[in-house]
């Protein structure tokens, strides 16, 4: 098995015309880890995890596998296991799509069956790939990541279309690539799909980094809440500030760490603050991440 290297994205920019799709993005993913990226639908997770291998150019940043940038891993396959998506000829069965990468990247042949064997799907080896289903598919992408044996995993939505078993098959599959101190980063536009398989989160919303940490800090931020706000954002962080209310900005207001919005309100009376949302944050996971990335009932 390959180290785990850490994946390290600084000042990411990534344009497509007038569509800015990442801007300025940076952390780093550790080895040891599940790391989840996670973001709403067109938030620039795919962008950022192309440009990460080497299939888009950015306009300004680097995105690297501990300083190496992707083109330059001297045996890409057996570094770095990526799956973006899970596109296969149909007319071929998995073992043969295998065994032509295998070939292409001088990887034995012996771990074709040996990874089609880990990810469940050996008993379908020689079906064609177009009768496949897409929990099939996307084990096939995974079987494909493996080949190597990297120690470091980007995954984009591998559990899209999975079914509640294949879920829990590829939180323990995930979980035991960390532990045995490889680096994966999974993405998803659901926090409630991984919430059981990652440690760490990232967290991107139209491009921008909103949340890193790890995922009990982000239980933390997901105590009840009000959120507020008010033509006037300026003289409503006066008023907050002068009633001792701490606050963090969210996408559809200040997010006010208070459960009661009735005290929130009374701050921005006696400030004079005309106000335009004022409510509670439900509490929850969530919640909590939904209230980062600008959905939910707040926005
Ligand atoms: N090749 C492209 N040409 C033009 N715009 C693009 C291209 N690729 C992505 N975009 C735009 O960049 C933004 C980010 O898209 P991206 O696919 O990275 O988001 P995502 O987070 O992966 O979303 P999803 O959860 O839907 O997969 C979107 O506005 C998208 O329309
Ligand atoms: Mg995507």
């Amino acid at each position: 098995m390959a180290d785990g290297i850490p994946i390290e994205i600084t000042g990411l920019t990534k344009r497509f015309g007038a569509v800015t799709a990442v801007e300025d993005l940076g952390f780093t993913v550790q080895p040891g880890k599940v790391t989840g990226f996670l973001g709403p639908n067109g938030a620039g997770k795919t962008t950022t995890l192309r440009v990460l291998l080497g299939l888009e150019r950015p306009d300004a940043g680097t995105a690297t596998f501990g300083g190496t940038p992707y083109a330059a891993l001297p045996r890409p396959l057996e570094t770095v296991g990526a799956s973006l998506d899970a596109s296969f000829h149909p007319g071929r069965s998995a073992r043969n799509h295998l065994l032509v990468y295998a070939t292409a990247a001088g990887i034995d042949r012996s771990r074709v069956p040996a990874v089609l064997a880990q990810v469940g799907i050996a008993e379908y080896a020689d079906r064609r790939v177009g009768g496949y289903s897409l929990g099939m598919r996307q084990r096939l992408a995974l079987a494909y990541t493996l080949l190597g044996d990297p120690g470091v995993f980007v995954l984009d939505e591998p559990i899209n279309g999975l079914d509640p078993e294949g879920i829990k098959w590829i939180r323990g599959f995930l979980q035991a690539l960390a532990r045995e101190g490889r680096t994966v980063l999974v993405s998803s536009h659901l926090l409630s799909e991984v919430q059981q398989s990652v440690d760490d989160v990232v967290i991107i919303s139209k491009g921008r980094l909103v949340k890193r940490g790890t995922l009990a800090s982000l239980e933390l931020d997901a105590a009840p809440r009000t959120i507020v706000d008010s033509p006037d954002r300026a003289a409503l962080v006066a008023a907050l500030d002068a009633a001792g209310l701490e606050y963090t900005e969210g996408r559809g207001g200040l997010i006010v760490a208070e459960p009661d919005p009735a005290r929130v309100g009374h701050a921005a009376f006696v400030g004079g603050v005309e106000l335009s949302a004022l409510h509670r944050l439900k509490s929850g996971l969530e919640e909590s991440f939904l209230s980062l990335v600008g959905g939910g009932d707040e926005s």
